[in-house]
């Protein structure tokens, strides 16, 4: 197996830098509640609240799809739920990657019941080609192709989520 980088390290504190000067600007005045999306959102939440000068408060929230995603948007189970109480609340979901959509849909739907002043989105990465369920994705990194993407917090079978830089997985050489 081979990893070739598609976005080097480099290249993504940059962009984090300037998604965290928006951010700052967005909600200046208001406090505002960052929900990283676990697992894959780990590393990018980390790196952008550290950018982010206004209060924050952080909270998790674990969610897996099961059943066929192309079908409904329905299948969505939550297995870490929040601790705080959102509503009246700007929240700001941050995510690794927006693939078919499925997830954030289903997240964006439950939390919109709990009555949050506001939710807008932001997410690493963006994979056009595959999405079903769409999103408004507020600060977005980067839109990619259609690649088995690794690296600074996604995985494959649960490892390389360590690499400072998003890389292309490939089976052969
Ligand atoms: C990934 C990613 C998103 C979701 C995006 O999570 O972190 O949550 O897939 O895909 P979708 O747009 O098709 O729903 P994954 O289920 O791989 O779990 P992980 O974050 O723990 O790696």
């Amino acid at each position: 197996m081979a990893i070739d980088t598609l976005i080097s390290e480099a290249q993504i504190q940059e962009r984090i830098d300037d998604l965290a000067k928006q951010i700052e600007q967005d909600y200046q005045g208001k406090d505002l509640v960052v929900i990283c999306v676990l697992n894959g959102a780990f590393i990018f939440c980390a790196d952008l609240i550290r950018r982010v000068k206004n209060p924050i408060y952080v909270d998790f929230m674990k969610a897996s799809s099961y059943g066929d995603s192309t079908v409904s948007s329905g299948n969505l189970k939550v297995d870490l739920d929040l601790k705080v109480d959102i509503e009246n609340k700007h929240i700001l979901l941050v995510e690794d990657i927006v693939d078919t959509g499925l997830t954030l849909t289903n997240i964006l739907e439950r939390l919109g019941k709990r009555k949050p002043a506001s939710i807008k989105l932001a997410s690493l990465l963006y994979k056009e080609a595959r999405n079903i369920h769409p999103v408004n994705i507020d600060y977005l990194g980067f839109a990619i192709d259609d690649l088995f993407v690794i690296g600074y917090g996604l995985d494959y079978a649960g490892k390389y989520r360590e690499l400072p830089y998003i890389g292309v997985y490939r089976e052969d050489s």
